[in-house]
């Protein structure tokens, strides 16, 4: 059995200001909290024992999942109450890891095969290993460098085009042995990815990266929420049960037109001749309305589309209400309990912040005075 460390401490700065009201890792997901696929993931791979490293909004990470007895993990909690960093948050933990660990991200779906990495760490007497994953542009995430028998040489996070040299990414999940912990500074801010991993590298300690290609996602940008969904819902991984034709207590008019993989959660009503046109994924207990149009989006729970409202590659939050005759140009964001009026034209790439009431394009009215980079 193998512990795991999650950490979930991070503000999701780029998926606000969805980010505002629910942390990033009880974003839905297939109208799951992101975690329980996490969990999930790891349960198959034998981690019995989980510990989430909390900082931002943790109340609501730790009232849902409890002390996991209904997700089959015993979870314990470690809030930090200012952020630690991605090591330091594992230093505090110290006294709990006592074998080999598994240190995930908060953020990334995957189906990794741990087990087979795992393999790879104990084979080499590895004390450090690194997952990597290849993606095509790099500078977002952190490079590695390795030599031909997996040794890491170098790690760049974070690269400038110029220092990109490997397509090959850190992954965002790591095997470390107990006594890697104490090369982390106690009490104080640390990173893996700019402290730890360079440092190892630089003083000769041997660190392994482990080359493999699963289905790997980072689900920390509205673009990369988005592609998350549309590819589980194209692999059609999430079967039969969930799409919509098994909606449970859904009210669906035969003459509404729902094509490609859609995902409705309990509960919803859509109405005569909506159209739906997957991927979409629609939370519980949503209320899509006469002839309104929904095409490549995620809308959260609680929502209702007016009447001939179209939206377009968007991404809508919980208990939004969108009046008739609205459009949602592709790429917004719409937080939780925003109001739009009828008749509103929103232009694509649109963000509007929790509960602000859209009267149109040009006038907000209750603006909670939001600005983000
Ligand atoms: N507990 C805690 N405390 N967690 C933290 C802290 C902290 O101070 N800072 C960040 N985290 C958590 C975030 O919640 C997230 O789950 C994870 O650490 C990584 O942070 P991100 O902000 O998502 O980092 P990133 O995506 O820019 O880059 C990281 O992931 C990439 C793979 O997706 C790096 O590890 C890169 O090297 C890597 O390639
Ligand atoms: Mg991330």
């Amino acid at each position: 059995m193998l512990q795991a460390v999650i950490l979930v401490g991070g503000e999701g700065t780029r998926l606000r200001p969805l980010t505002e009201t629910i942390p990033k890792p009880m974003m839905p997901v297939l109208n799951r909290p992101f975690l329980e696929h996490a969990f999930q993931h790891l349960r198959t791979h034998s981690v019995d024992e989980v510990f989430l490293a909390l900082g931002y909004l943790p109340d609501a990470i730790e009232a849902h999942f409890g002390n996991g007895a209904d997700i089959g993990i015993s979870l314990h909690y470690s809030q930090e109450h200012k952020p630690m960093g991605t090591a330091g948050a594992i230093k505090r933990l110290q006294d709990k890891l006592k074998s080999t660990f598994i240190v995930c991200n908060g953020d990334i779906f995957t189906n990794l095969d741990i087990t087979n990495m795992l393999s790879f760490h104990r084979e080499r007497n590895s004390k450090t290993t690194i997952f990597l994953t290849p993606v095509e542009n790099p500078s977002a995430f952190g490079v590695v460098e390795t030599d031909h028998e997996g040794r890491v040489h170098r790690f760049i996070e974070k690269p400038a085009p110029s220092q990109i040299t490997s397509k090959w990414i850190n992954g965002g999940i790591y095997l470390l042995e107990p006594e890697v912990l104490d090369r982390i500074p106690r009490d104080r801010h640390f990173m893996f990815e700019r402290g730890l991993f360079p440092h190892l590298v630089e003083s000769g300690v041997t660190v392994y990266g482990y080359k493999d290609h699963p289905y790997w996602l980072d689900m920390g940008t509205p673009q990369s929420y988005l592609r998350l969904h549309a590819d589980l819902l194209y692999k059609d991984t999430v079967g039969d049960p969930f799409l919509y034709s098994n909606c449970v207590d859904c009210e669906i008019k035969p003459n509404a037109l729902i094509k490609g993989p859609v995902l409705l959660g309990r509960g919803c009503r859509v109405e005569s001749k909506a159209t739906i046109q997957g991927p979409v994924t629609i939370g519980p207990n949503c209320h899509i309305k006469a002839n309104a149009s929904i095409a490549n989006s995620v809308i959260w729970p609680e929502t209702t589309v007016g009447a001939e409202s179209v939206i377009e590659k968007s991404i809508v939050g919980r208990n939004v209400h969108i009046g008739s005759n609205v459009t949602i140009g592709e790429g917004s964001i719409l937080a939780d309990g925003v109001i739009v009026n009828d008749g509103t034209n929103i232009e694509p790439g649109s963000t509007f912040g929790s509960f602000e009431h859209i009267v149109n394009d040009q006038d907000i009215l209750n603006v909670h005075a939001h600005s983000y980079p």
